[in-house]
């Protein structure tokens, strides 16, 4: 088990911009939201841990993504009543499966009602036994729980990146507006036909 000491810390002071009102009340709604939110594209990844019993659990989130590189920190958000959120609490450590173009199927699995969602799912206990994946990702990470900040009805789980492994060869899967694609890089040819000529001013 990780000796990651897990803190909770909520925003300091006051939402910006709540002004005294309800939060909820001042946004948009719901569908909205979703339309806003499905509206940028994200990648698609896999978190295990291993729940009170030593069982491997596991999730799909796309809300996740790389944050510090000093110390290395990544983070992920989870919905408050997700099952994995509590054992991944309890375990301070989890694993982060980056999934490959041609693991939809993982996605689906991991975020679906399967009763046993590692069931023909290959994979490898990995440092303090966190399962890995070991077929259909890019990459995974290995995480500690460095802290947790309440946003709403999710919780954001920052994690320190202790090990991973990276498949530079392979592609990862995309998910935009509820539909999963694979990840198609610009040719240089197609780069060419920008509208502007003028170079972006990182490349300056
Ligand atoms: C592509 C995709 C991305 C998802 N991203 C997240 C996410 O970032 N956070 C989250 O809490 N749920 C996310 N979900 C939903 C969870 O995977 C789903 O609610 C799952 O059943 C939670 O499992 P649990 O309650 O066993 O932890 C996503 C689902 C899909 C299909």
């Amino acid at each position: 088990m990780a000796s990651a000491a897990a803190t909770s810390s909520a925003a300091s002071g006051p939402p910006v911009g709540a002004r005294g009102q309800d939060p909820a009340a001042r946004g948009v709604g719901a569908d909205h939201f979703r339309a806003l939110a499905g509206s940028l594209p994200t990648g698609v990844c896999v978190l295990t841990t291993l729940d009170a019993a030593g069982r491997p659990v596991g999730m799909t989130s796309g809300a996740v993504c790389g944050l510090s590189r000093v110390p290395p920190l990544l983070l992920a958000c989870l919905d408050t009543t997700s099952r994995t959120l509590g054992a991944l609490l309890q375990r301070a450590t989890f694993g982060v499966n980056i999934l490959a173009a041609d693991a939809a199927w993982l996605s689906d699995r991991f975020a679906g009602d399967a009763p046993d969602r590692f069931a023909g799912v290959p994979w490898t206990p990995g440092p303090h036994g966190i399962p890995i994946l070991t077929e259909g990702v890019v990459a995974h990470a290995i995480c500690e729980v460095y802290r947790t900040v309440h946003a709403g009805d999710h919780l954001i789980v920052l994690g320190l990146i202790t090990d991973g492994e990276h498949h530079p060869d392979a592609d990862p899967l995309l998910y935009h507006r509820h539909h999963y694609s694979g990840f198609q890089p610009h040719s240089s040819a197609e780069r060419s036909r920008t509208p502007r000529d003028t170079p972006h001013p990182a490349t300056i």
